[in-house]
This record gives C-alpha cells, sequence and structure tokens, in this order.
C-alpha cells in the first residue's frame, strides 16, 4: 500500500499547496473534501491527515466541519489554521471570535522544541493569515509556540499525535515550514518518502497494462506537456498499441505542427498529423465571440478527431493529460471553480465514441508531470514548453479570424518568443504570447503615415495558472521586442504591454 497523506479541505486558498509541499517531500497526498466520510478515509489507510485552513469561523451557522471520528482513527493529525481552531472546539477548547485578522508575516518564538518544531530555531519567520485563534486548549493540549498576537500559535497533544498550527507551514514566507511539515511526516507519522517519479512512472506502467488489456489506445496530442507525458508513459505500457493522432487546427503558431510532428515521431511515437486547418477556418469565418470560437472549435475538433480514431482497429480506450488540479477542483467546498471560461474542448467525445477514458496523470500536479517526463526521457524542448490553449490562436485575435490575422500574429509571437529565449527569461515566465488587437491606430513610417493594428504582449508568472502576476521583463529587453515587431511585421504600428493581474483579468484576452 502506497503511503498516502490525507488532506482534507476546507477550502483554504493554500490547500493545493499543502499538498504539493507533501509531494516534494516524497510522500503522496490527496485533497478530499473535508466532509468525506470517516468509512472512505479509513479505507485509504493514510499516514496521517491534515485539516487545511479555510475562510469559515467555527462560530459560523453553518460551518463546515469533520467527522469527530478523524481523531480517533490512532493516525497523527495536523490542523493548520481554521484547521487547528476546529481541532480546538471539537476537542473541548475554545476558540475566541476575533474582530481583528492577523495578516501576513509574524515572527514565531517556539516554547517546546521537540517532535513538531525539532530543529526549528527559536526565533524565526512565519505567514499568519486568520481571525479567530484559539483561546483555551482543550484537555491534554499543550502550547509549543507564540507569536505576537497568537499565545497559542501551535499546540499538540503528544499521546494522541494531534498537532495544530495557527500559521501556514506550507507558505514560503514560513521560514521553516518545510521542516516543520517534514518532522510531521516523517518524525511523528513515521513516513519513509518513497514517492518519487521513478515510483510513479512503474505503478503507472503497471496500471495502464492492466487497463488496457490487449485493447488500443488512442490518444489525441496538442503538442504541450501533459498529453505528451500521458503518451509517452502509455507507449512505455503498451508500445505499438498506442495510436496517436495530432490535429492541425490551422490555429497553431508558425511552424508548430511540423515541429511537434517531428519531434513526436522522433520519440518514436506511432503518430498520424491530420491536417484540418481549412475546415476550422471555414467554420470560423465571421465569428466573433469567443465562446462561441471555443464551442466551434471543440465541436469540430472532436468530429475531424472521430473520423480519424472510428478507421483504428479495437480502440477501446482515449488517453486524457488530465490532472490532479482538475480533478479536485471537481469535489472542492467551493464546487467546481465557476465556468468563466469553458476550457474543455474534447468534452464528450469518449461518450460519442463510446470509448473508456485512460488519464495517467490524473494524480499530479503540472510540475510532477514535468519531473515524470524528464523520468521518461521527453525532450526538454517539449517539458518546458509554456501552456498552449486549445483554441489557440483563435482566442488571441479579438474578433473575427482570417488567414491575415493569424499570419501577422504568427510573425509576431514568433519574435516575442524568440527574443524571451535569447533574453533568458522564457524559464521564469508561466506563459507568454501576443494578442491581435484590431484597432488601427496612427503611427509613422519614414515620412509616411500609418493606421494599423495593435499587438498586445501577455507575458504572466503563475505557479498553476489560477492567479497570475504579469511578468517583470526588463524595459530593454521589452523595447527590443516593440522595435522588433514593427520593424518586421507588416500590419502592425504599435505594441502594448498588458500589466494585468488574474484575477480580475484573465491570462488569455478572450
Ligand atoms: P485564463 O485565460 O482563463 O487561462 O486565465 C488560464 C489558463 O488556461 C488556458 N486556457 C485554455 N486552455 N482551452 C484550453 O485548453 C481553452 O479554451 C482555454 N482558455 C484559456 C490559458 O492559456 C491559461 O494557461
Amino acid at each position: 500500500m502506497r503511503e498516502t497523506i490525507i488532506i482534507l479541505d476546507f477550502g483554504g486558498q493554500y490547500t493545493q499547496l499543502i499538498a504539493r509541499r507533501i509531494r516534494e517531500l516524497g510522500v503522496y497526498s490527496e485533497i478530499k473534501p473535508y466532509n468525506t466520510p470517516i468509512d472512505e478515509i479509513r479505507g485509504s489507510e493514510p499516514k496521517a491527515i491534515i485539516l487545511s485552513g479555510g475562510p469559515a469561523s467555527v462560530w459560523d451557522d453553518d460551518s463546515p466541519t469533520v467527522d469527530r471520528g478523524v481523531f480517533e482513527l490512532g493516525i497523527p493529525v495536523l490542523g493548520i489554521c481554521y484547521g487547528m481552531q476546529l481541532t480546538a472546539q471539537l476537542l473541548g477548547g475554545i476558540v475566541e471570535r476575533s474582530r481583528m485578522r492577523e495578516f501576513g508575516p509574524a515572527t514565531l518564538r517556539i516554547t517546546n522544541g521537540f517532535d513538531l518544531l525539532s530543529g526549528i530555531p527559536d526565533k524565526s519567520d512565519i505567514w499568519m493569515s486568520h481571525g479567530d485563534r484559539v483561546l483555551e486548549l482543550p484537555p491534554g493540549f499543550e502550547s509549543i509556540a507564540e507569536s505576537e498576537n497568537s499565545p497559542r500559535a501551535a499546540m499538540k497533544n503528544r499521546e494522541m499525535r494531534i498537532y495544530g498550527t495557527q500559521f501556514h507551514p506550507e507558505v514560503v514566507h514560513t521560514k521553516f515550514g518545510k521542516e516543520i511539515l517534514s518532522n510531521f511526516l516523517f518524525k511523528i507519522a513515521g513516513c519513509r518518502g518513497m514517492w518519487t517519479p521513478k515510483s510513479f512512472v512503474e505503478t503507472a506502467i503497471k496500471d495502464i497494462r492492466q487497463k488496457a488489456g490487449d485493447a488500443t489506445v488512442i490518444c489525441g496530442l496538442s503538442g504541450g506537456v501533459d498529453s505528451a507525458v500521458a503518451a509517452v508513459i502509455i507507449q512505455r505500457a503498451i508500445w505499438d498499441k498506442l495510436r496517436c493522432i495530432f490535429v492541425d487546427t490551422g490555429l497553431l503558431r508558425m511552424n508548430e505542427a511540423e515541429e511537434v510532428v517531428e519531434s513526436f515521431r522522433h520519440m518514436g511515437l506511432n503518430l498520424v498529423h491530420v491536417d484540418a486547418k481549412e475546415r476550422f477556418l471555414n467554420k470560423l469565418r465571421g465569428v466573433t465571440d469567443p465562446e462561441r470560437k471555443r464551442k466551434i472549435i471543440g465541436e469540430e475538433f472532436v468530429n475531424v478527431f472521430e473520423a480519424e480514431a472510428s478507421g483504428i482497429k479495437d480502440a477501446r480506450f482515449l488517453a486524457q493529460g488530465t490532472l490532479y488540479p482538475d480533478v479536485i477542483e471537481s469535489v472542492s467546498v467551493k464546487g467546481p471553480s465557476a465556468t468563466i471560461k469553458s476550457h474543455h474542448n474534447v468534452g464528450g467525445l469518449p461518450e460519442k465514441m463510446n470509448l473508456k477514458l485512460i488519464e495517467p496523470l490524473r494524480e499530479l500536479f503540472k510540475d510532477e508531470v514535468r519531473e515524470v517526463g524528464r523520468e521518461l526521457g521527453v525532450p526538454d524542448e517539449i517539458l518546458g514548453r509554456h501552456p498552449f490553449p486549445g483554441p489557440g490562436l483563435a482566442i488571441r485575435i479579438i474578433g473575427e479570424i482570417d488567414e491575415e490575422r493569424l499570419e501577422i500574429l504568427r510573425q509576431a509571437d514568433r519574435i516575442f518568443i524568440e527574443e524571451l529565449r535569447k533574453g533568458g527569461v522564457y524559464d521564469d515566465i508561466w506563459q507568454a504570447f501576443c494578442v491581435f488587437v484590431p484597432v488601427k491606430t496612427v503611427g509613422v513610417m519614414g515620412d509616411e503615415r500609418t493606421y494599423e493594428n495593435v499587438i498586445a504582449l501577455r507575458a504572466v508568472t503563475s505557479q498553476d495558472g489560477m492567479t497570475a502576476k504579469w511578468a517583470r521583463i526588463p524595459y530593454d529587453l521589452l523595447e527590443k521586442i516593440s522595435v522588433r515587431i514593427i520593424n518586421e511585421v507588416r500590419g502592425v504600428n504599435r505594441v502594448v504591454y498588458d500589466i494585468s493581474t488574474k484575477p480580475p483579468s484573465t491570462i488569455e484576452w478572450e
């Protein structure tokens, strides 16, 4: 049985971060909703449980709570922030409803530097983000650390192996957070740390073989990291029973289709390249609404894919590069995050074609997918690529799409990416691209007045695409990019840099 830590999610903004930190320490962790039935928790035989933070107050009428049975499973429990307050309240302590929030950096002073806090300096920086705090500890508990505003900044019941921290050890601003989590996992819960890309690959290969038997698996390749890694891992499991399909929608970047096909063939993947450019462009003619664009592209993709796949004998499975964040979003307490943009492009395909899904990456975070890819020998140029949306350049041309606009966008985008690479900043950026803005503005070139389009540069840093900050690209580099685009791309006389944060803006413009 694999070592598992279960994180019960109370809707905290850092819940995913807890899961990632634990996995970085080499222990597999899973996020489950706070109200997961106790039998289900017991059934996965976790080594320990973590109760996450969350926006609620234990004093709220319908505040989320947990089955008290989690404290009686005989395994260690760590409550973080709301998780600590809830633990205190359920076990007979008192939580003080506070009108003041303590948010941001604070100093932790350790009063009992054993087990959870062993090896941590007496004074260190921590990250706080809470309103309520524990006023009176439950019987059998002792305070093990304090901060200026929280005399009980951490607590423990050594005998029951139940711990709580008012601060957030998972956040990088908590200087020794990783050490604290490591103490919990290895010293307290007795984990051994066996979660590595290698062990993942071995298990995944066995699972795929068992599931697929001798059926054929079809995999749609997009050129992105996720589908590439999914394909390679399936290939290792079933070799020539994997058939990959790459649909060229005509909405890709410059030379992208050729490059993708070349590198996948090089990796030995059995690949069909479908040129469907005309079909997509015809369907999109005159369409301006972003959601309609997505819908048309999604449907057309399914049609093209289906036509291709239906000719493959014994095809019973469809591989998808679904990742863990997509899986947890659908169970978290917040519910599926509001469908602001409909991102899933091949929805409906498996049902339509009566295919079962194989999703070998559904347990992984994006950075783990990259590590697994590295383990499998997927080339760095694929692993390091920025994410690219399924609808491609269609949602990066505001308004109508036509060949001329696509060509302008492709040329500008190539220059942007090329310069980011030359400037050594490409790998620090989550995603960078150009947007074609069909607004004519006045310029002057030589002695002539011009009246042409705007190209917007968008570059963001992010952990997962859910929130993002605009990338602080050096001015000199921005200038170089702007000069090159205006000089080299006909039809553009103005370049602007998008400095919006997500939220409230999104990463893509449409
Ligand atoms: P937004 O624009 O919502 O984007 O901030 C977040 C991430 O999702 C990508 N994105 C898409 N991916 N189909 C996709 O496969 C889509 O329709 C789509 N729209 C946005 C976007 O590029 C970013 O990485």
